[in-house]
Order: structure tokens, then sequence, then C-alpha cells
């Protein structure tokens, strides 16, 4: 096999992998310009109301202190779309959290300590945080994007009334945090007019046009890097107020200044996924073929931002029935603005579709594979539109294969092992495929070698690497001739890592200025190329974006061996593994480390993660990583990912599907299914710690 074909699917190890082992690669709070100064920000202290003085006497008298900004002297910027973003431009306190003042010290020290003496009078106003299905304020969303509206197929009441075997159950999952290792951090730094910023982010250029917008300047004056970024799981899909802050600060200060936030602020500030709670009404015939879906879905917004947890979305994909409704419903309260968690939606979503499917099984008296192979599909049954790929039923027969599913005794609390019930589950999982326009330059030197320059983002995923891939297959070259630039909003604009779909989005782009650099060299002859070298430039807006007649999701299948101490109530998690059925596999390595992150944080989903709002504060309880709780390497058994392959030619050039989200859904189902397995008792709350379980 050629040296071309190959470069696509390899297991290539990541690029950059030497550069974080041994420290040289840089974060956004690891760079020093000369005469940097720090920033702390001060939150406000009540969970509602107005802020009527701010007295700043004692922080300006910390040695080190250069400024205290607050409403009452911070720069003036545009309003921004993002609400979240209008930080210091008013009195108003939307949340506890919401920042206040920020403190400029020439070290971090005098910083915090200086926010610390910052004193702030408030008019507090009464605040209600507690999310309630039955709350007066619930509405139904517009539905911009077609998936956080209602849905309705049917008379789905009357259908699910009329079966003869139903569930009608309600599944709670609490507030969770993104808590990415590395903190929202960002140096910021301006040069006749010129602003650079050093930003955690997964999109830069978003940020360059945000930063941009809101200082009133052209975009060419902006320049943002998120050269290497250490996680974000949505928090650092859009700008958060730290960026905004630090611009502002250096600004004022005509220094550069880094702010790093400090991570029990986090929560209040970069988005976390609302709580939700679903009611599913599932109906089936004695056939076990579904015949009214209902699935409804309630979580909270802040006042100052709409965002949706679209919980009944993957509802949609999933399962057809011939009735069916899908709800979802906001309540405003005075929290902090939730936002994106990996596979917002669906991640919660799939774990109550998930665990009610399996009770259905139950009712049914059919086992829970069988259930879901049963009612499988090749029409999405919402849109009515063919799938361009579905290869659910084979995700759960390998699944069943490699798990030995076809030794499990169905009848719970059949496995005892001393004061250990073991049992286990399964669960099926799906993401949709995305993808945004992005713009890429491919260039060949006279040596040889080519780089593409793109403004991707590596989270932590591998992306320099899967996008020198895409090149040399397009190039029809070695990997290692092709060097990737990403990470600077100085190159083409690109889209986020995010939805699943940067190695889509940018790796489309790389494909057709690569394909296009190859024709010219081709047509070239072979003749000697100009000292500079030759480049060609792609742009795929009104490609990557176009309406497709087929549905495109990616789908799974996770199966869980849980064993739960009768006596501690703890559930140890002993075997996970997840078949995916996610289009090609670019990277056969890092795929294999996104699916198994996302499996991990479903774990976490499952047993270990829960934020809680406190009603008389207004704020999460746990806010550090001492109170909510990561799964640790001891929490985390062996964990198997494995893919299917899929040639589905509808996707975009290297037909690949989104890797990144798909292993945190249905992994919490799995895993409440194999509790239930093991000791007869279903939990409909997450997560499953021993003080439930008990
Ligand atoms: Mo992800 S929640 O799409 O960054």
């Amino acid at each position: 096999m050629p040296d071309t074909v190959k470069a696509l699917g390899a297991p290539t190890e990541r690029r950059e992998g030497p550069d974080k082992v041994t420290g040289t690669a840089r974060y956004a709070a690891e760079y020093r310009p000369d005469g940097c100064a720090y920033a702390w920000p001060v939150p406000a202290g009540i969970a509602r109301g107005k802020v009527t003085a701010v007295d700043d006497t004692a922080a300006l008298s910390v040695p080190g202190v250069i400024k205290v900004l607050s409403h009452l002297n911070a720069p003036r910027l545009a309003e921004p779309d993002d609400a979240t973003l209008a930080v210091l431009q008013d009195e108003r306190v939307p949340h506890r959290g919401w920042y206040v003042a920020l403190v400029v010290a020439d070290t971090l020290e005098a910083a915090r300590e200086g926010a610390g003496a910052v004193r702030i009078d408030y008019a507090e106003e009464d605040h209600d945080v507690t999310l309630r299905t039955d709350h007066p304020d619930a509405y139904v969303p517009e539905d911009k994007d077609g998936t956080s509206g209602e849905h309705v197929r049917g008379d789905a009441e009357a259908a699910f009334e009329s079966a003869p075997v139903h569930v009608d159950v309600e599944y709670h999952v609490p507030p969770l945090h993104n808590h990415p290792m590395e903190p929202h951090a960002a140096t910021a730094q301006w040069q006749d007019g010129q602003l650079t910023v050093h930003d955690s982010s997964q999109g830069a250029t978003t940020v360059r046009d945000v930063l941009a917008a809101l200082f009133d300047l052209p975009a060419d004056r902006v320049t943002v890097v998120s050269e290497h970024v250490g996680g974000g799981f949505g928090s650092k899909g859009t700008p958060r107020p730290h960026v905004v802050l630090a611009a502002m600060a250096a600004h004022v200060t005509g220094r550069p200044v880094k702010l790093a936030l400090p991570r029990r602020q986090l929560p209040a500030v970069v988005g976390h996924r609302s709580p939700t709670v679903h009611r599913l009404r599932l109906a089936a015939q004695d056939d076990a073929t579904l015949l009214s879906v209902i699935h409804e879905v309630t979580g909270y917004t802040s006042r100052i931002k709409e965002f949706v947890e679209t919980g009944a979305a993957a509802t949609r994909v999933m399962y057809p029935s011939p009735h069916a409704r899908t709800t979802h419903r906001v309540v405003p309260l005075d929290v902090p603005s939730p936002s994106w968690m990996r596979a917002p939606g669906e991640a919660p979503g799939m774990y109550a579709l998930e665990s009610a499917m399996d009770e259905l099984a139950v009712e049914l008296g059919v086992d829970p594979v069988h259930l879901r192979l049963r009612n499988d599909t090749d029409t999405e049954p919402d849109s009515a539109k063919p799938f361009s790929s579905r290869h659910l039923a084979e995700c759960l027969e390998e699944g069943a294969r490699r798990f030995g599913w076809a030794e499990r005794d169905a009848r719970p609390r059949s496995r005892v092992h001393g004061s250990v019930l073991v049992g286990s589950g399964v669960a099926a999982a799906t993401y949709p495929v995305n993808a945004s326009p992005s713009q890429a330059v491919a260039h060949a030197f006279p040596d040889g070698s080519y780089v593409v320059r793109v403004n991707a983002t590596d989270i932590g995923t591998g992306a320099r690497t899967v996008l020198a891939q895409v090149a040399a297959d397009a190039l029809g070259v070695p990997v290692e001739r092709v060097r990737t630039e990403i990470g600077s909003s100085d190159l083409p604009a690109a889209p986020l890592a995010g939805g699943s779909s940067g190695t889509a989005s940018w790796g489309w782009a790389v494909h057709e200025a690569c394909a296009r650099l190859a024709e010219r060299l081709t047509r070239s002859g072979g003749k000697e190329l100009p000292p500079e070298g030759i480049s060609a430039r792609a742009d795929t807006a009104g490609t990557a974006d176009a309406d497709s007649d087929y549905a495109r999701h990616a789908f799974g299948a996770h199966f869980a061996e849980v064993g739960v101490d009768t006596v501690t109530g703890e559930v140890r998690v002993r075997r996970l593994l997840g078949v995916y059925a996610a289009g090609r596999i670019l990277n056969a390595r890092t795929a294999r480390s996104q699916f198994v992150g996302g499996i991990v944080m479903g774990l976490g989903m499952a047993l270990t993660e829960g934020s809680t709002m406190d009603p008389a504060f207004g704020d999460f309880t746990e806010s550090d990583l001492a109170g909510y709780h990561v799964p640790a390497h001891a929490d985390v058994p062996v964990i198997e990912a494995h893919w299917i392959d899929e040639e589905d030619p509808h996707l975009n050039p290297m037909g690949s599907k989104g890797i990144g989200e798909i292993g945190i859904v249905g992994t919490a189902a799995a895993i409440g299914n194999a509790v239930y397995h093991a000791t007869g008792v279903r939990l409909r709350e997450l997560p499953l710690t021993p003080d439930r379980v008990l």
C-alpha cells in the first residue's frame, strides 16, 4: 500500500506530545511579556440586585495594586450579542459570582489581596434559583435551530394511553461543571493600537471577532492566539469574561495583563450544564415495537441569556414510533448562565431515554439489546429523512459479542459475590454530524515539504496531527512532509473545536486546499518551484454548511458491568466498553483517546459528578475539585473503545463523523441500567452516590 493511502486512519502519534510532557508547550497563562501585570476579579456576593457603592481605598493601599476597575470607571464596551460578556458595564448583578470589580497589580499575590480588600455595597433583591417543573415562568422556547422547541407526531398522549405496555418515569440530572484541567486564562497586550491576546479558547477566530466588536476595532487589529488548550468541554467554545477583562485591564493600565481564573470562580462564569428533569412516557405493543414516545425536558436558563439544554433532541433521532412528542421547557432563574458541556442535550437526554428503554425492556420481558434492535430504523423518525448511514444495530451486536452479553442472566440480583451485587447494562449512543465553513491555505516548498495553515484549535485532541494526515492524504505524500500551523487568528479563519465538528470543518478546507495544490503541482509537470513555493487556498462556505437530503448522525453502544457494595453503597464500574459507528476513523490512536475520554466523563456523570444550587445563597456548593468529584484513576476500570468501519459518501471529503462527544452519550445510562440489574432497584437521580444507593 502506498504511504498516501495509509496517512488517513493510521495511529499517528500526537505531534505536540513531547512538548507537552516536557513542559515546553505554553498555555495562555504561561506567556510573560515584559512588564506584565496580574489581574484578579471580584465576584458579586449577592444572587440578585445592584451594586450601590464601590470602595477601593483599602485595595489601592495594598502594595503593588495599580488599579481597581468597576462599572464606575471601566471602559465602555459596545453591546455584545452575548450578555455574559458585558462585564463591568452597569450596576446590575444578575447572579452570584457575576464580576463586579477587577484588581490589577504588579504581582498575582497583590492582585489577589487587593481583590479581597475591595468593599462593595449592594441593594439586594429576592432571588429564585430553584428549578421546579411546575414553575410558573417555565416556557417552551422558540425552536431556533430545529432542536430546542417542541416537536409532535400523531397523537402521543392518546396512543400512550391505548398501548398495552407503558413506562411513565422521571429522571433527574444535576448541574454539571466542565472543569477543564486548564482553567480559563488570558494574557493581553496593547501595542500601537493593536491588541494581542493569548487565550485559552476552543476557537480563536471567534474570540478575535468578539473582542474587535467590543472594543470597536477592525478585526485585523486584534490577534488571538490559542496555541495549546488544556481542555474546554464546551466552556471555552465562546469567549468568556476573563478575556474581555484582561483586554480591558491592559488597555487601562498600558501594561500587558494576565488573568487566570481561580478554579472556584469557574462554575459561575464559564457556563455549566443546566440541571434537567426528564419525564418519559414510552408505550409499546406486545411485540416490543414502540407506539408512543413522550419526552418532556425541563431545565433552567439565566436571566441574561437564554440557553436550552436540548435533552429531547436525541429522542427525535433514535427510535421510530407513529406517535411522539418531544418538548423542551426552560425556567429563567437568577442562576449563572448555563451553556455547552460535552454533548449538550444528548448527554442528559440519552441518560433519560436509554434508562427508560431499559425499564420498558423489563416491562416487556425482553432483552434490552433486542428491544433496541426491534426498534431500529433507516429513517430519522422526526425528519423522515433517510439516514446517510446508521449502524446502531451493528454496534449493539458487536458490543454484545465482545462483552459476552449472551451469558448474562437477565434476572436482577442474579450475581452475588459476598456483599457485592454484580450487574451489567447496555445503552445506545448518538451524536449529530456537524460541520461549519472554514478557510485553509496549503503551501508547497521546492524541497518537497508542505505546510497547511488553518486557525484550528487543539484542545487536547491532536488536531495538528490529524490535519497533517488529511493533508498528506489529499496531496499524496508521506505525512512527515507536512507541517501544520494552527492556533492563531492570524491564520485562515476557522470555526471552533466544538460540536464534534472541528476535524470535519477544518479538514474539509485543508482537503480542498491540498487537492487544489496537488492539481497545480501536477499541471506544472514537475517543473521546479519558485524559491518561495506555491500555495492554494480553500473556503468551504456554502459547501460545509449546505443542507443535506440525509439525516447525519454517529451511533454507538455502551456496555457496563458494575459491582454494588451493599454494605457501603459504593458502585464500582468493573468493565466499560463502547462500540461506535462514526464514519471513517481518521487517526486510530487519538480517536480512541477521544472515545475513552468521553466514556470517563460519562462515568463521572453516572457516579461522582454533581453540583447543587444552594437556594439561600444562590450559588453552587461544589465549586472546586475538592467538592465536585471528577473520576480519579482509581474510579476508572480498563475501558475498551472499538469502532466498525463505516463508509458514508454523504459527509465530507474524509468521510468522517465527529467523535469528541459520543463517548459521554449513553454511558451513564449503561451504568445506571447495570446498577438496576445488580440490585433490582431503579435509581432515577444522578449521580449514583452511596447515600442514594443505600
Ligand atoms: Mo463541545 S460542548 O461542543 O465543546
